[in-house]
């Protein structure tokens, strides 16, 4: 039996088939958000970048859109932002709405992740209980939500996931799987399985974009609320579409299709007074994250651009 935190429950093992199956929704351009982790600033410039995106669109919220927003009136503000587009689970959402038995946070953490680390993330979780309990309905919403969904955009389809094509929590599409000759393997024979041009996925919180021959990609936007890379301030997401943006970091191909990473360049000095008016100096999410929120993680933009 794995610590809470390092098991991945059995329920969020969907396997790849389910991808294989009919999409929901057909657009010329996809943005895909995952890891919003309760930041209303980068949710607000998000919405503000999304409403300029002309032509037939959708916004999907891939999972773990709330995470540090324990304070009542920012966890109203997140399920008030996200309700009106289109989202999946996370493993933040599931335990929130539906916890698994000794799941923790639920991030099936990898073995590169250390023991205090996964521990603080489980008492995380622990307090947003505590607050989403004030919101009954939204708990409701939360447990409807799919694990994952299938868009075409331009003809091609699009797999949305959290973590991989097999589990809400996997890490196969991370950067350190994808780095390993038998990780880049296991992907081609998702891609086989879903039937996928593009996977968009997010849950291991580093970004990667990954081509594969054929024109195929994964594409991790790592964290739309937070940074992703050091010395930087903005969160990422994946916008995939039949036209290239103006503000891409960077971007890959996919048959016609541009894949690209967006910075969110959210108001970083308020969402760094809102953390610390919830998680100050001493707390476990502060422990974890809040050199991440200053100063970004040791992962620089190369590192995430893989062919
Ligand atoms: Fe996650």
């Amino acid at each position: 039996m794995s610590a809470p935190g390092r098991a991945c429950p059995i329920s969020y093992r969907h396997g790849a088939g389910v991808l294989a199956g009919a999409p929901l929704l057909e657009a010329d351009t996809l943005w895909v958000a995952g890891g919003l982790y309760g930041n209303a600033h980068a949710l607000e410039r998000l919405v503000q970048l999304y409403d300029a995106e002309p032509g037939s669109k959708a916004l999907v919220f891939n999972g773990d859109f709330h995470w540090f927003d324990v304070f009542p009136e920012d966890f109203a503000l997140i399920e008030r932002g996200v309700a009106p587009f289109l989202a999946t689970r996370g493993n933040v959402e599931t335990e929130l709405a539906s916890p698994a038995a000794g799941a923790g946070c639920g991030c099936a953490y990898p073995d590169w992740v250390d023991d205090a680390t996964v521990e603080r993330s489980n008492r995380v979780i622990e307090r947003l209980r505590a607050t989403a309990l004030g919101f009954p309905q939204a708990l409701e919403r939360l447990a409807g939500l799919p694990m994952q969904l299938v868009a075409t955009v331009g003809g091609e389809r699009v797999a949305v996931v959290h973590g991989d094509a097999d589990s809400l929590a996997g890490w196969g599409f991370s950067q350190e799987a994808l780095a390993a000759a038998h990780g880049r393997a296991a992907a081609l024979r998702a891609f086989s399985a879903a039937n996928a041009r593009i996977f968009a996925s997010s849950h291991s919180c580093l970004p990667v974009m990954q081509e594969f021959a054929g024109g195929r990609v994964i594409a991790n936007n790592g964290s739309a609320g937070m940074p992703n890379f050091r010395g930087t301030s903005f969160g990422l997401v994946t916008r995939i579409s039949v036209r290239a943006s103006a503000g891409a970091l960077y971007g890959a191909r996919a048959a016609h299709l541009f894949v690209e990473a967006v910075p969110l360049d959210y108001d970083a000095q308020a969402w760094r007074q809102r953390f610390l008016a919830q998680w100050p100096a001493g707390s476990v999410a502060h422990a974890s994250y809040y050199e991440r929120i200053c100063d970004g993680p040791r992962y620089r933009a190369e590192q995430a651009r893989a062919a």
